[in-house]
């Protein structure tokens, strides 16, 4: 990455108040003009620029929010830890061009007198949601307030996070929100391990025993391609892949703790009775003191 003066990362234009946010949204949809929205909690990688290329081929004017949302956080989760990098982030959307960057305070988000939230139960309760059982009413929360402050026509979500996009993708259709979600494939490391802000905390060893988690994937796809159907046959084979077949021999350290495996469907979190047509299969383990997601899409129909 070029190397970038203060003064061209001070000429991108950013937005602290929710109020001048909405006044200049207004005034952009008033010369009709599309908006493009794609929120972050900063800490900036491949993934994420993936996401402002399709906002900015969607549409004419991109805005990206950086904000690290403390309502999704539990209470023994890294909210403090989480990574802020917002001089390296700005610098990395000057580069794209990004129109506005919208990066409010806490309490311009959430003033003293807050009390107003979002949860869809029946979907927040599962995957990610059991052992994070707060997280997705605060997904939920800011990204309707940031649709309400951004008002934008579309905005994109990482592949990634598959329990978010199909969470937020129901709010979206049960709030009657204008926006459009779209979504952008997981971007990964040359080993296959998906990139993520809390990459950052694994190290090296960590990292190459992570990469088995898309591997496994992949073999797992392989054999739904040679005709495998049983649920439990799979998730076995899965949970063996992900404990037996590291680089490095597991330690305290190195070692992966499945949290979860579920073999879903994408339209209601729900395991199928029988599995046929488009299925998400969604992984959740801890690596060391971190915890990695990941996921693929497979077709029972082959
Ligand atoms: O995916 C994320 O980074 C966050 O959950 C989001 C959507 C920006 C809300 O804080």
């Amino acid at each position: 990455m070029k190397k970038i003066t203060t003064r061209a990362r001070r000429s991108i234009k950013v937005i602290n108040k929710t109020s001048e946010m909405q006044k200049i949204s207004k005034k952009i949809r008033r010369r009709n003009i599309s908006i493009g929205f794609v929120p972050t909690m900063g800490a900036l990688h491949k993934g994420h620029i993936s996401l402002i290329d399709i906002a900015r081929k969607h549409s004419q004017f991109v805005v990206v929010s950086i904000f690290v949302n403390p309502t999704q956080f539990g209470p023994k989760e890294d909210f403090s830890n989480y990574p802020r990098t917002f001089n390296k982030d700005l610098d990395c959307l000057f580069e794209k061009k990004v129109d506005i960057v919208f990066a409010p305070t806490i309490n311009e988000i959430y003033p003293e007198e807050y009390g107003t939230y979002i949860d869809i139960p029946d979907f927040s309760n599962k995957l990610c949601g059991k052992s994070r059982p707060t997280h997705f009413k605060g997904v939920c929360t800011i990204v309707a307030k940031l649709f309400n402050i951004v008002s934008p026509d579309i905005a994109v979500f990482g592949e990634k996070d598959a329990q978010q996009v199909i969470i937020l993708k129901k709010m979206v259709k049960d709030l009657n929100f204008p926006v459009k979600i779209i979504t952008g494939k997981i971007i990964r490391e040359p080993s296959g391990l998906a990139m993520s802000s809390r990459n950052k905390y694994l190290t090296d060893k960590q990292k190459q025993n992570a990469s088995i988690i898309y591997k496994t994937l992949k073999e797992t796809e392989k054999k739904i391609n040679n005709g495998e159907r049983n649920i439990q046959n799979l998730k076995k084979f899965i949970r063996n892949g992900l404990l037996t077949k590291m680089d490095h021999p597991a330690t305290a350290e190195n070692e992966l703790k499945i949290d979860y495996i579920e073999i879903i469907n994408k339209d209601n979190l729900q395991q199928p009775k029988t599995l046929k047509g488009e299925c998400l299969i969604a992984i959740a383990v801890w690596c060391g003191k971190t915890r990695l997601i990941d996921n693929i899409t497979v077709n029972f129909n082959h």
